[in-house]
């Protein structure tokens, strides 16, 4: 299930699953367990080019990957295209990621006050000078770009927006098929992301509310999208990738992972940060939200989250793991 060497950092895959860039989540750990499981390409998650300049203790995080995470990307917004073009050019020189992903999406204001993210999808011509800029400055390194399918309702423009991309040398674009002011809520449109699919050249990628196989596959079989790519499900099922190969595969090959097996991915990720931070309390005070996520997809979900909002040490989080086991054991018997 991992990236075959043979393929190209563009084309890894017949159909490519990517792995949605996510703020606080998609760490060099949480895409590499997500690799394994079939992440065809992996990103960052957004950084900023003020923070490429600072290269703080943060933005070197953000900018960590490891040689087996190829082919990987790392994200960038802003408004100001002389700006990003030298943060992605930085970027390239310090860390070689295979690609630079420019985020005209993000819908949170801190972001948009600032001309970056969604912004740029009610500014035609900034939006150009921006990539444009970018894929001037990183040439031949390949730039992609992930985008909403609008700023509003009323203003729904993701086929001109892609065309516009297309143009300034864009290799490939993700669509999230909610606008800016949809924010999470409601559901993604897919008309729209099959409309920009069959609006450009350039390989679409479409993003959101993919949570099963069978979405993957519907998707896959209604649009004319070039691949799929996962956000919140993967938070909650890592496995779901591989689940999704194995279907587009038509094999049978995908067994959903034990109760057991679960529990060792968890503990094995909270070893993994522990690992990676040095410091315990810190690391599982960090992986909070994450626990919380994959509650999601266990019995007694409710019961967990109590319990994960106190942890500390890995060694709590297998206390926990031995007790749950044993009471949905129980509860089976009982049932
Ligand atoms: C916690 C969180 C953080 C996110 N951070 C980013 C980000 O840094 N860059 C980005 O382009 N999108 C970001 N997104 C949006 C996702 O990449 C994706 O477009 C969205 O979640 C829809 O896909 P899904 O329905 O599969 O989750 C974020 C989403 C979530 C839930």
């Amino acid at each position: 299930m991992t990236f075959a060497p043979g393929r190209s950092a563009m084309n890894p895959a017949p159909f490519p699953l990517f792995l949605a860039p996510m703020a606080g989540v998609t760490d060099t750990i949480f895409r590499r367990l997500c690799r394994e499981r079939g992440a065809d390409v992996l990103t960052s998650e957004f950084v900023s080019a003020e923070g490429i300049f600072h290269r703080n203790e943060r933005t070197r995080e953000y900018l960590e990957f490891q040689a087996d995470e190829r082919p990987v990307g790392v994200q960038l917004f802003g408004g100001d295209p002389g700006h990003l073009a030298e943060a992605a050019r930085q970027v390239v020189d310090w860390v070689g990621p295979d690609f630079i992903d420019l985020n005209f999406g993000c819908p949170v204001n801190k972001v948009v006050c600032k001309q970056g993210g969604s912004a740029l999808l009610k500014d035609f011509p900034l939006l150009e000078r921006v990539a444009a800029a970018v894929v001037r400055a990183v040439a031949p390194r390949p730039v992609t770009a992930k985008i909403r399918i609008g700023w509003s309702a009323a203003t729904i423009n993701a086929p001109a927006t892609a065309r516009i991309l297309e143009n300034a040398g864009i290799t490939r674009l993700a669509v999230h098929g909610r606008t800016k002011e949809q924010g999470y809520s409601g559901l993604a449109d897919w008309d729209v992301i099959a409309e920009v699919a069959a609006s450009v050249r350039i390989p679409v990628i479409g993003n959101g509310d993919i949570v099963s196989a069978d979405d993957a596959l519907k998707r896959r079989r209604e649009t004319s999208v070039a691949g799929l790519m996962i956000g919140r499900a993967a938070m909650t099922n890592p496995w779901i990738f591989a689940e999704i190969q194995a279907a587009m595969e038509h094999t049978h090959d995908f067994r959903p992972p034990t109760l057991a097996e679960r529990w060792t991915f968890i503990v094995n990720h909270c070893r993994l940060e522990v690992g990676r931070r040095g410091d315990e309390r810190r690391a599982l005070r960090s992986m909070r939200s994450r626990l919380m996520a994959y509650s999601r997809g266990l019995p007694h979900g409710r019961h967990l989250r109590e319990q994960f909002a106190r942890v500390e040490s890995v060694a709590e989080i297998e206390d926990i793991a031995t007790a749950h086991q044993i009471e949905t054991a129980a509860s089976r018997e009982d049932g």
